[in-house]
């Protein structure tokens, strides 16, 4: 099988190369990334001189070498990871946000429907279904509601790619994952900035009063979901993935500084972000019953392990 990877020296897309290319000895993964500043190529420099992995710099847009590529490489299978992912960037400009979460995806969709490529598949997000209450959860069903323009963005391309489903047959799959976590994160991301600025003892910045909930998975969890939906998912099909493990900022932040000996007084409240969804809650049932999924690394471990891992990859950092 021949897998071509979007977005492959990111967080989310490094974990899922490392996943493949250690699970399937006769997968070969092209790994497509244009390298902005969230990317880091160490995150996948294992896997340099693999015979089974090639890194090709490129933009998702380029329609010509994207083509170009899924040819020369007999590609079967597209996930494509590829996106601007920070919710604050894409409140200050939206406009690449939209260039390469909706056309770069259009793009994509456009090359799997002239290769006949076997399975297109999308990772987006829970915020695509918007904020929810104290209660209730995001299911499959629930109406797209994005509320910010990230969140948009990635809500445009779910329908781009359900449309090509519906309008040409391409097989395709929807994940909604909720927020991840774990190492070779992008340090603007909460819990790694939280860490590091834990261990510099330097202030750690808190939205508003601090209560907006997520529902925080292990990036390693969210991988062995795609690899699911990837061979036994039917095609159409969106399925949600999240591990019932919610916990507001500020807890958090406290459980951070706990782990790392340090005082709460590091806590500071900034002004909240505009449009600040309240709280995001999966409803995973649907991955559990039809693919047999569920989470298994505890949020204590996980956590404890991501610290470790920033403690010793300091010079991760620098490269970013
Ligand atoms: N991080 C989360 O909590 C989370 C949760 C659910 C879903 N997602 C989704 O998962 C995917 C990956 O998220 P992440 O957190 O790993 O993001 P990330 O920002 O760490 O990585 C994104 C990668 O995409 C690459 N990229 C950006 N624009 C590109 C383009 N035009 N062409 C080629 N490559 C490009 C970047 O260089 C980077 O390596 C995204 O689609 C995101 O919406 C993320």
């Amino acid at each position: 099988m021949n897998v071509l990877i979007t977005g492959g020296a990111g967080f989310i897309g490094s974990h899922f190369i490392h996943h493949i290319l250690g699970k399937y000895e006769n997968y070969h993964v092209v790994n497509v990334d244009r390298l902005t500043y969230a990317s880091n190529l160490s995150n996948v420099a294992k896997f340099e001189h693999h015979p089974h992995y090639t890194f090709i710099k490129s933009n998702i847009e380029n329609k010509d070498l994207m083509n170009h590529i899924v040819k020369s490489y007999n590609i079967d299978i597209i996930v494509n990871f590829a996106a601007e992912t920070h919710v604050d960037r894409s409140i200050h400009d939206s406009s690449i946000f939209v260039k390469t979460n909706v056309l770069g995806t259009q793009t994509l969709l456009n090359v799997a429907l002239e290769n006949n490529i076997r399975k297109f598949i999308q990772i987006s997000t829970d915020e695509v279904y918007g904020a929810l209450g104290d209660h209730g959860y995001f299911t499959e069903t629930t109406p797209l509601s994005p509320k910010n323009p990230y969140s948009a963005s990635k809500a445009s391309a779910d329908h781009l790619v359900l449309a090509y489903h519906s309008t040409y047959g391409i097989p395709v799959n929807i994940t909604r994952c909720s927020n991840n976590y774990g190492p070779h994160q992008f340090p603007e991301k909460l819990i790694p900035k939280l860490i590091l600025n834990t261990l510099k003892e330097k202030k750690l910045p808190i939205y508003g009063d601090g209560k907006n909930v997520r529902d925080w998975i292990h990036v390693s969890d969210h991988c062995v979901a795609i690899d699911l939906i990837i061979h036994q998912g039917k095609s159409g099909e969106i399925f949600n993935i999240g591990s019932h493990n919610e916990r507001s900022n500020l807890e958090i932040a406290e459980f951070i500084i706990e782990k790392l000996g340090k005082s709460k007084d590091l806590i500071t409240y900034v002004q909240d972000r505009l449009g600040h969804d309240h709280r995001y809650a999966i409803d995973a049932a649907k991955i559990t019953e039809d693919l047999n999924w569920k989470p298994h690394i505890t949020f204590e471990k996980g956590i404890e392990d991501t610290i470790q891992w920033y403690v010793k990859n300091k010079d991760w950092l620098k490269g970013n």
